[in-house]
């Protein structure tokens, strides 16, 4: 019965589920003969952080949803009810508003992994497209999920920001209230963003997950010395430096998640609102259309691409700077799509490349780093400036990556994995 082709267990149950679902054979493929290198390091822990993180928004989200209520009327008594009536409320709330930033935490040392590593390049093209797929969506959730609280900074920050849709020439205006669904942010706004926050864009991000690891597993992970293991096989066909996956690699994220739980505990018990960054102080009042707070300002995970928004005070060929703002926002992020055909090392890790990639790599996180807390703070002449220099840097890292990858000299690539 079934596809004769298949692995199958010999008898019993799982024979029966073989018939009819591959559940032996996935789990072969995606597991107990899944061959990873043996020599992967704490980086490699993200990914299935990641995994978990987004598991936790899942189950807490599902939580919150039952005693949350979508208006503008009812949104910010309903997550006050959540946090002092509902039983274990509060933690689930914290859960989820902590668990938030935890997921960004998770997915920026995933990603910078990435870069370290050459995981973007070829064969993993696809895996890293899916990455960034994730990425877009992921901001997406979390810029809409904050306007849920109906707080202060909930209304304004997203105020700020679907006011730079209006800025595109045109068709700016129009597309502003057409996301809004109204003249200004209303209620109406609210409870599409809490459809979108609830159902579409979880299932568009789990979607994107299965494809992120199908692609993975298709090619294979890469490993700190971004060597092809499947380069070295043993007479039986396996790679000689990769280990199964399962036991190896599942009993490793084990103690990944227990340090991961043991951190996350201390802050979630702690510093739920993580001074302020993770919920916003003026968060804590309600919505109010005729009040604007002194200073706005998006949670940091958005800064740095806030910031060169913001680093943006001068126009070019008669653009004005709002939008060219609002283009190098969107540039600074889509860049980050063509990393596999801007990198042309011929060696893959860091670990070999020359000098000039380690400078840049080092340079740009600087910069992003400094993006990012310029972004919380308000404007003044020299953090504008500051910033202008840091978006110069965080464009010249992607920008010149053709020039100086081709031009350096690399070291020599062991034939096997190191340690
Ligand atoms: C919900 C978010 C995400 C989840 C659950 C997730 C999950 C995973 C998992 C489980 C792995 C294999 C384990 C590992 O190599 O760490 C992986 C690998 C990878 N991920 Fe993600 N990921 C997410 C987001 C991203 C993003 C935003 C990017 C980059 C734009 C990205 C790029 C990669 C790359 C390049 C690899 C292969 C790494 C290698 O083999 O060295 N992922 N991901």
């Amino acid at each position: 019965m079934g596809n004769p082709n298949r692995v199958k267990a010999e008898s019993g149950f799982m024979r029966w589920v073989d018939d009819r679902f591959p559940a032996t054979q996935m789990w072969q493929d995606h597991l107990s003969k899944y061959y990873a290198p043996k020599n992967f390091n704490v980086w490699y822990f993200f990914g299935s952080l990641a995994l978990l993180v987004l598991v936790n928004q899942i189950l807490t989200g599902v939580w919150l949803t039952m005693s949350y209520n979508p208006s503008a009327e009812g949104a910010f008594a309903s997550v006050e009810y959540i946090m002092r009536d509902v039983e274990w409320g509060w933690l689930i709330r914290y859960m989820h508003s902590t668990g938030a930033s935890a997921f960004f935490v998770v997915v920026y040392l995933h990603m910078f992994r990435g870069l370290l590593y050459g995981s973007y390049k070829a064969p993993r093209e696809l895996v890293w497209i899916f990455g960034m797929a994730i990425y877009l969506a992921l901001m997406a959730e979390a810029f809409m999920g904050y306007l849920l609280p109906w707080g202060q900074m909930s209304y304004w920050g997203a105020q700020v920001i679907i006011s730079l849709f209006s800025a595109i020439p045109g068709i700016g205006p129009d597309l502003a209230q057409w996301v809004r669904g109204d003249y200004l942010i209303s209620g109406i706004t609210l409870n599409r963003f809490f459809a979108l926050h609830v159902v579409a864009l979880p299932i568009v991000i789990l979607a994107l997950v299965v494809l992120h690891l199908i692609a993975l597993h298709e090619v294979g992970s890469n490993n700190p010395d971004g060597i092809d293991i499947k380069a070295k096989k043993d007479e039986t066909g396996k790679p000689i430096d990769g280990i199964p996956f399962h036991p190896y690699y599942t009993v490793k994220d084990v103690f990944g998640v227990a340090v991961f739980l043991f951190v996350f505990c201390v802050v979630l018990f702690y510093f739920p609102e993580g001074g302020g960054y993770f919920l916003e102080k003026p968060n804590f009042e309600p919505a109010n259309p005729l009040k604007t707070p002194d200073h706005i300002a998006p949670v940091w995970y958005f800064t740095p691409f806030y910031a060169i928004l913001r680093a943006i005070t001068f126009s070019i060929f008669g653009l004005d700077a709002k939008f060219l703002g609002v283009v190098f926002m969107g540039a600074a992020i889509a860049v980050l799509f063509v990393m596999p055909w801007l990198d042309r090392s011929p060696v893959n890790s860091m670990r070999y490349k020359g000098w000039i990639s380690k400078v840049m790599l080092t340079l740009f996180v600087i910069s992003f780093v400094i993006l990012g807390v310029l972004g919380v703070l308000p404007a003044t002449d020299g953090r504008t400036l500051l910033a202008q220099v840091c978006t110069a840097i965080y464009f010249a890292f992607f920008l010149l990556m053709p020039f100086y990858t081709r031009m350096e000299k690399t070291k020599p690539v062991p034939e096997r994995v190191t340690g």
